[in-house]
């Protein structure tokens, strides 16, 4: 079996200890040769390399292990390139949620006025990655995973046409573990999915056990009461009470379209109402992130450090990450996976633009992914659609004319945001929050 060099952009990431975990586990299926880590913040990555170089030695010394902010370095002689870097980090998530909140409009990393602030921040920095991997190592894939992977994709679409990026995003990965566990099953992949719609911003039409069974009768009863919680399990990403909550709220969003099963993000476009009544404009989930996982990943790795073992270590495999691997291993081995990923419509959603960004199974192999066909979609879906992708249109638009006017209209177009004048205040200050980050817009 051929091995692979690996390279983690954003090597300073909380979920860097929990993918490296994961890539060990799963070296039977996947073997590496190389693992390289590349961030642009040296202190911060050093205390997850320093950790991961411990768990190296002690679980396979044989894989070759180097952790830098060169990009020559970094780049050169890898095979996939797993992308999760986040632009301007939690300091920045932090505005992108607090600030639409000051003016009464949900305040989310993703979705509304904060989900286009990061998406103005995130498109240089993963053209960047994709520039560097095509000169060090042209044969490369990226998997992306760095968000807002809805606005990310159109980026690379309209200025790396041709460049080997995958875009991918681990909700409906997360949701299918749980509709699996709501079924009886021992895991997702015994269910074979129908689902269209945007990244964060989709819907389930059909879900299938290997025998062609209907599982969708027993799935909504479940989800008509209880959302998308389940008693027991669930992946180790999705624990908080927040996310609980969200989880629930799917049973609300579910209601509006009975025929479908909903992706967890379409709360914030049904209910922006009820989600800003219950945030704390002063303690958003950057907060509750910084406190939390950041806190908790950076604790156990200094520890890692300290004793130069992992023994009593409580970092864990972040085992749903597996798609990532499942997604290499695609393109490594040809196996033709079928995969939900953020690829061109070119017409597999009939009555949808032909040139938007869908999330849709697609077929994937050595040669990349090939779209199934969805045919047509409902009206509500569609409408709903054509909102949301013509938003993250105009703020890729925005991005490489340096358009003051684009962002306004993409701000004012967003179905979290009330009003053209509200949408004004928002992007004034996110403006001045994000000098240094954005492009100077005129
Ligand atoms: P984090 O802040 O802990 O880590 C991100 C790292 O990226 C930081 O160490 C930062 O220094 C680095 N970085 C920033 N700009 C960079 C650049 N230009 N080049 C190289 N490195 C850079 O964030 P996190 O919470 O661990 O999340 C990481 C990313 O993964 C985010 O984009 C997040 O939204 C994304 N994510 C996506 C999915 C999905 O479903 N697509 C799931 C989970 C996380
Ligand atoms: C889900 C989404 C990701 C998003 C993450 C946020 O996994 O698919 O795109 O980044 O949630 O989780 P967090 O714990 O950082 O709020
Ligand atoms: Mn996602």
């Amino acid at each position: 079996m051929k091995k692979f060099s690996i390279l983690i952009a954003g090597g300073g990431s909380t979920f860097t200890p929990g993918i490296v975990l994961m890539l060990l586990d799963n070296l039977d299926k996947f073997p590496l040769r190389k693992l390289k880590l590349y961030d642009i913040d040296k202190e911060r990555q050093d205390t997850i390399a320093g950790a991961c170089e411990v768990i190296l030695r002690e679980k396979a010394p044989e894989i070759e292990f180097l952790a830098t902010t060169d990009p020559e370095e970094a780049f050169t002689d890898v095979d996939f390139v797993m992308a999760h870097i986040r632009v301007g980090k939690y300091a920045m998530r932090e505005l992108d949620e607090k600030i639409p909140l000051k003016y009464g409009v949900v305040g989310q990393e993703t979705c509304g006025p904060g989900g286009i602030a990061y998406g103005m921040r995130s498109i240089g920095g993963v053209l960047e990655l994709i520039d560097y991997m095509e000169k060090y190592s042209p044969d490369a894939w990226m998997l992306n995973y760095s968000n807002p992977a809805a606005i990310v994709a159109e980026a690379t679409r309209r200025l790396r046409p041709h460049s080997k990026i995958l875009n991918i995003c681990d909700m409906p990965v997360a949701i299918e573990e749980r509709m699996a566990r709501i079924l009886g099953l021992k895991s997702r992949k015994e269910m074979t999915v129908r689902y269209y719609g945007l990244n964060h911003f989709g819907w389930w039409t059909d879900i299938r056990d290997k025998e062609g069974n209907d599982l969708m009768p027993k799935l909504k009863e479940h989800v008509a009461k209880y959302g998308y919680v389940v008693n027991d399990g669930g992946d180790n990403q999705h624990v908080d009470a927040s996310w609980q909550d969200t989880f629930l709220k799917a049973r609300d969003v579910y209601a509006l379209d009975p025929d479908t099963l909903p992706n967890t993000y379409l709360k914030y476009y049904f209910f922006p109402d009820e989600v800003v009544a219950h945030s704390n404009p002063d303690y958003t989930r950057a907060n509750e992130v910084m406190d939390g996982r950041e806190k908790f990943v950076f604790t156990e790795c200094k520890k890692i450090i300290e004793n130069q073992s992992t023994e009593g270590s409580a970092l864990h495999i972040d085992e749903h990450a597996s798609y990532i691997v499942d997604l290499a291993r695609a393109i490594a081995y040809n196996t033709h996976e079928r995969m939900l990923l953020i690829v061109e419509n070119k017409g597999a959603i009939s009555n949808f633009d032909p040139t938007a960004m869908v999330e849709i199974p697609c077929i994937v192999g050595s040669n990349g992914p090939e779209p199934l066909s969805i045919g047509e979609i409902p009206q509500f879906q569609k409408g709903l659609m054509e909102q949301q992708v013509s938003v993250e249109k105009l703020v890729v638009e925005a991005w490489i004319t340096k358009s003051y006017q684009k962002l306004w209209q993409a701000i004012t177009l967003s179905k979290t945001v009330p009003s053209a004048k509200v949408a004004k205040q928002i992007l004034d200050d996110l403006i001045e929050a994000n000098k240094g980050y954005w492009p100077e817009l005129h």
